[in-house]
């Protein structure tokens, strides 16, 4: 406000409606501000007074412009433009009129600016004329335009990405707009998709599970949500994806959508998984060795052993035989040849069967473990309890295989890291799965020690789990000791 402002005069009648008797009207013309102009028409609708700002802002001087018709100031009708009169009208009938469009300067250029106009009556009630405020709005006006040209270009900017699907939705998750890029990774044209709910691109599985709502829940709350899964193209096919969402509000902070910016990571999660595979092939390859090398130790230390006391057993009782000595002592040591040969036998079967025990084949997966946990409880000495009641259950090959394994791996772990003096294996059959668990009362792994990078016996537990569909769970008890645990959908395990 300039130093000359009284803005008291301004509050007593300029206050739209506010009825001017006489004289008073013309207090009207103040400056009270550079940016309004400020003047007064009489019933003809030609101007009476004249303030600077009206002045500076149109380029009349008062001198010029007292007189004139208030058409001056607008520029020759066209179809974007008021008709004057039709302000002064509306003024005349509803007591005040606005408009907000093309003005014209002296010079004929336009600015754009908005009029009030105060229809102003005597005491009697006759019209005494009008009372009118201008403000120049050119520079607001240009700044919008700017505004809007910046939007134009954002929104082009946003149309070309092809990498990304870049959309809105409504405050309930209709989609709102599109892009190049949402049309490419999900397959719809804006046409078909624009005004459905954003749960289409969702796995019926994720849907079931309210994941799209909660998606919006979170981004609402949170100021931002971010999900990264299987999604649904157009045709029904599923891409891997990462989305995030943010919500959009207004200045009163009111939510008025949201912008959902989806990337395709396909591509990404393929080579991903490939790097998952040639990690397992290197831990396989490793794995395989860690057992040759057990294999060619037992043949070694084991039956290398017996089958050298068995010949010196025979070289002697050769001997024994050739010097023409046949005595009781001669007829032991027959009985002990035949003895160790039958330990010799009895070992080749262990190690054999520890390669892939025959009882698998023939008398199927729980004898076979029954006998994998005498086998161990004789040789390390700890306690096995087996709880097998999934009898009724015909397992197919590989399943029977890989529960075998599991359970020969955990037993092992048992012996080598837990210090335990009993172990429990259960295989149960509960609703539609099938567990398999194998609890020690040792002292544990130390933390970190399971996802040991370099071993493969926890990993590969946990490879047979995932690919027979099944979860395994593997690590410290509340109560101490180890648990191996590992649950089966009963499809994915039964014979067909
Ligand atoms: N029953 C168990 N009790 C205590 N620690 C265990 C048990 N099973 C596994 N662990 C820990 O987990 C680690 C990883 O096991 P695993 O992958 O089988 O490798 P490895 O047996 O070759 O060390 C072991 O080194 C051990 O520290
Ligand atoms: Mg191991």
């Amino acid at each position: 406000m300039s130093s000359t402002s009284a803005p008291g005069k301004i509050d007593e009648n300029a206050v739209p409606g506010g009825i001017a008797s006489g004289e008073h009207r013309y207090h009207f013309a103040i400056d009270i501000d550079g940016e309004f102009a400020i003047f007064t028409l009489d019933t003809h609708g030609q101007v009476e007074t004249w303030n600077a700002a009206a002045e500076h802002i149109t380029g009349y001087g008062a001198s010029e412009i007292l007189g004139k018709p208030f058409s001056v100031l607008y520029p020759t009708v066209s179809a974007d433009v008021a008709v004057p009169s039709d302000i002064l009208a509306r003024a005349v009938t509803t007591g005040r009129a606005y408009y907000e469009g093309w003005h014209a300067r002296k010079d004929g250029t336009r600015f754009w600016a908005s009029v009030l106009v105060i229809a102003q009556r005597r005491e009697q009630g006759d019209l005494a004329g009008f009372a009118a405020v201008t403000h120049d709005y050119s520079q607001r006006h240009l700044i919008e335009a700017k505004l809007r040209r910046s939007e134009q270009r954002l929104q082009a900017m946003i149309d070309s990405v092809e990498d990304y699907a870049i959309f809105m939705l409504s405050p309930t998750g209709e989609v709102a707009s599109w892009n190049t890029g949402a049309q490419r990774i999900k397959g719809y044209s804006a046409g078909e998709i624009i005004g459905r709910h954003f749960s289409v691109f969702y796995p019926p599985e994720a849907r079931a599970a309210g994941l799209p709502e909660r998606m919006l829940e979170t981004a609402s709350t949170q100021g931002r949500s971010e999900a990264e899964g299987w999604r649904i193209r157009s045709d029904g096919s599923r891409f891997w994806a990462d989305a995030i969402i943010t919500p959009i509000r207004d200045e009163k902070g009111a939510l008025r959508g949201f912008t959902k910016v989806t990337r395709d990571l396909t591509e990404h999660k393929r080579l991903e998984q490939l790097e998952h595979v040639g990690e397992l092939a290197a831990a396989t390859e490793r794995a395989r060795e860690e057992e040759k090398k057990r294999i060619a130790r037992e043949l070694h230390d084991d039956l290398g052993q017996r089958l050298t006391a068995l010949k010196m057993t025979a070289v002697i009782l050769q001997q024994e035989v050739e010097a023409g000595h046949y005595n009781p002592e001669t007829a032991a040591q027959a009985r002990g040849l035949v003895a160790q040969t039958d330990d010799t036998m009895s070992a080749v079967r262990r190690i054999s069967s520890a390669l892939r025990p025959t009882m698998l084949d023939d008398l199927g997966l729980l004898p076979a473990v029954e006998w994998l946990a005498d086998e161990f409880s004789r040789r390390y000495g700890i306690k096995v309890n087996t709880r097998l009641s999934a009898g009724e259950l015909e397992f197919s090959d590989t399943a029977a295989t890989a529960i075998f394994r599991i359970v020969q791996e955990a037993l092992t772990n048992v012996a080598r890291h837990a210090c335990a003096t009993e172990v429990v294996v259960t295989i149960e059959l509960e609703n539609n799965e099938c567990e398999v668990r194998i609890d020690d009362n040792g002292l544990g792994a130390a933390p970190a020690s399971c996802d040991k990078p370099v071993s493969f016996g926890l990993l590969g537990i946990r490879e047979r789990v995932r690919q027979l569909n099944g979860f395994a769970w593997l690590g410290n008890k509340p109560d101490g000791g180890f648990r191996v645990q590992c649950r089966f959908p009963i499809d994915a395990i039964v014979r067909r």
